[in-house]
């Protein structure tokens, strides 16, 4: 098998960008959407892996570059499953997470009045890497935990200031980064591709 030693990170999320680039090994050379003038194409896929697959095939074919793609999202039991895959959009055009934040408590309240004691949600990420030549292989990566009656941390982005990750007390957005990145659903989705690389 060819290892892969250069690679396009196909995502116009900072936040993702910044745990995926700092997740390859450091001999790979990272490319950035910044590099080339293309709009992230239409989520259309109806789940993680198949809208993970729609971004890095698009990237990829647009670049002509090997490219790793993410699909994310916060999956809240009592909301049946919500935001889920749309968990982006949830933080509407601006990607405002005070909004997306905001909505969750809100439809949390609605579900029950001491919903904060008992729930529990899980955060998703499939990984694909696409090759030029139409290979792909994708991965899945999930950890568990619940979601905090507040905004707490500063660290991180999206949702992190409000899931706490079973076994820990701290959200995602007070714990360090390098904490959290060795232990979420995007580490354990990478651990299972980390073999395609030099
Ligand atoms: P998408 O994969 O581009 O559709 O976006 C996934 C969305 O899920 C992101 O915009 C974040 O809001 C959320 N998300 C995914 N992974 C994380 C994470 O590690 N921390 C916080 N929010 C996340």
């Amino acid at each position: 098998m060819n290892k892969i030693k250069e690679i396009l990170i196909g995502t116009n999320n900072k936040g993702k960008y910044r745990e995926i680039s700092n997740l390859l090994p450091n001999k790979v050379k990272i490319h950035s959407l910044n590099e080339f003038n293309i709009l992230s194409p239409k989520e259309t896929g109806k789940t993680f892996k198949e809208n993970s697959f729609i971004k890095a095939s698009y990237f990829s074919r647009k670049t002509k570059l090997i490219c790793l793609s993410d699909d994310s999202g916060l999956e809240i039991d009592l909301l049946k499953g919500e935001p889920g895959i749309y968990s982006s959009r949830w933080s509407g055009k601006k990607n405002d997470f005070n909004l997306a934040i905001n909505k969750i408590f809100k439809k949390m309240k609605n579900t029950k009045k001491n919903w904060e004691s008992f729930n529990s949600a899980r955060f998703i990420c499939c990984i694909t890497i696409f090759w030029p030549n139409g290979k792909s292989f994708s991965s899945k990566g999930m950890i568990k935990g619940k979601i905090s009656n507040v905004k707490k941390g500063k660290n991180g982005f999206g949702y992190d200031p409000i899931f706490i990750p079973h076994g820990y007390d701290q959200t995602f957005g007070e714990m360090k980064s390098k904490l959290k990145m060795s232990i979420d659903h995007r580490f354990k989705a990478f651990l299972k591709i980390n073999k395609f690389f030099i």
